[in-house]
């Protein structure tokens, strides 16, 4: 049987992509190995959101292909995703070693390929469970249609495109007869999802209706669409966990603009005192970049300053990166690489207190949670999620993947709860 070795970078679309690929690969008698050097096929998913993720994916697959070249001349490379799109066949000379490149804009058709594969193996109709998974990430759109000045990702994938309701549904209802009991909606900006009448409100909606599916997720909103009829779904629809994950980039309304984001600070605050006020105990996240083109000191205390007003649960915080082609690559990236890791470290210490803060003032309480999987260290605590988008963990061994229940936290560690059982 062939064998073959996935690696994945970026988002979660690619990992999505990734787990799509695989169940085709597996179905048609592939199976999946560990370590690099045993496969007959390597598929590197790629990411070019930022030049490091670039150089992170072209350093690995310089190793892969080194190798190939000295020891197993017959292995086959792949690479595929947004940087095999940005750089295609170009890829190829740079790395004669890559057979094949696969833009992330071709994945459809190229799974479809794979699912014509001629086989002899009787796998053919292997089912979702074969990856044994309880939370499993649904793309319900494509692409992305709102030019932030700063990313590729409209680049790369390509204009917005939502998947039909009644696919949507159908892969649901399927991942969750395979005993799925979550799901997190994917989407570069979910709240513009639209299959004729059906609205992103609408779809959380049909969803909850599927029976023995327990959580629905979703991500990512984006502010300036980011609606009161959704923050109202997700208070009132009980599947829906009270998570939203909402995008800043920047406290600074002036950098907003340059970023073309379509909203001011103010309105960022209110929207979340909206939030606030009708779900007290969601859990809001973001995103920010520092160190944007002119971003001054005066605009990244603002940023700071939104930060410790809002008090978000999480963040992923980034130092701007120039991506060619993208409209903000017109503007002189000024800010010292120094200086924008000395804004992104001060960011990060702020936000990981804040952190360290909400789960902190957890200790006592009670949450609601569903467990997935058990750690693979040696501890090896059952790990979940509660209700909102905070990690727990629990020592506790009549517990199977799948199964939600009440839980006391015990203690934090800052990024992580300990419960027991009640
Ligand atoms: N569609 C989502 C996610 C896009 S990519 C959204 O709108 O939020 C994920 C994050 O990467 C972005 O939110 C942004 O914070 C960051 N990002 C995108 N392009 C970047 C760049 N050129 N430099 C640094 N960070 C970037
Ligand atoms: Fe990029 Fe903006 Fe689209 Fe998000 S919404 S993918 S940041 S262009
Ligand atoms: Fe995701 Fe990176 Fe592509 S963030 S959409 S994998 S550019």
């Amino acid at each position: 049987m062939p064998s073959v070795f996935f690696e994945t970078f970026g988002c979660q679309m690619n990992v999505s992509d990734s787990n799509d690929i695989s169940l085709a690969l597996f179905s048609k008698g592939y199976t999946e190995v560990l370590c690099p050097q045993e496969a007959d096929l390597i598929i590197i998913n790629t990411c070019s959101v930022r030049e490091h993720a670039e150089q992170r994916a072209i350093a690995h697959i310089k190793q892969h292909a080194s190798f190939k070249r000295q020891n197993k001349k017959n292995q086959k490379i792949w690479v595929i995703g947004c940087m095999a799109q940005r750089l295609g066949e170009m890829l190829k000379k740079q790395i004669p070693e890559i057979d094949r490149v696969v833009g992330a804009r071709n994945l459809p058709e190229f799974l479809l390929e794979i699912s014509q594969i001629e086989t002899t193996s009787s796998l053919d109709n292997i089912s979702y469970s074969s990856k044994n998974k309880i939370s499993t990430f649904v793309p319900i759109m494509r692409g992305c249609n709102n030019h932030c000045a700063y990313c590729v990702v409209p680049l790369v994938r390509g204009p917005e495109e939502s998947l039909p309701l009644s696919l949507i549904k159908d892969k649901v209802k399927s991942l969750v007869d395979n005993g799925v009991k979550e799901v997190t909606l994917l989407g570069q900006n979910v709240n513009s999802y639209k299959d004729n009448k059906t609205d992103f409100c609408d779809l959380l909606e049909e969803l909850s209706k599927i029976n023995e599916l327990q959580r629905i997720r979703f991500t990512t909103s984006h502010p300036k669409d980011c609606s009161k009829k959704l923050i109202n779904a997700v208070k009132n629809l009980p599947k829906v966990c009270k998570h939203i994950h909402l995008p800043v980039q920047s406290g600074s309304t002036r950098i907003l603009s340059l970023m073309n984001r379509g909203y001011t600070q103010k309105q960022y605050l209110e929207l979340i005192d909206l939030i606030k006020t009708e779900i007290p105990s969601a859990d809001i996240t973001t995103d920010a970049i520092v160190g944007f083109p002119t971003e001054t000191i005066e605009d990244f205390i603002q940023t700071k300053t939104l930060f410790s007003q809002v008090r978000f649960t999480s963040a992923f915080m980034f130092a701007y990166s120039k991506r060619e082609n993208t409209p903000a690559a017109k503007l002189n990236d000024d800010i010292p690489p120094k200086e924008k890791i000395s804004r992104l470290k001060e960011l990060i210490t702020l936000q990981t207190q804040i952190t360290k803060e909400h789960y902190d003032s957890m200790v006592g309480k009670n949450a609601f949670v569903l467990f997935t999987e058990k750690q693979k260290s040696k501890q090896q605590m059952w790990m979940g999620q509660d209700y909102g988008c905070k990690k727990v963990l629990i020592a506790c061994n009549d517990i199977k993947a799948g199964m939600i229940f009440k839980v006391r936290i015990i203690k934090s560690t800052g990024m992580t709860l300990i419960a027991e059982r009640i």
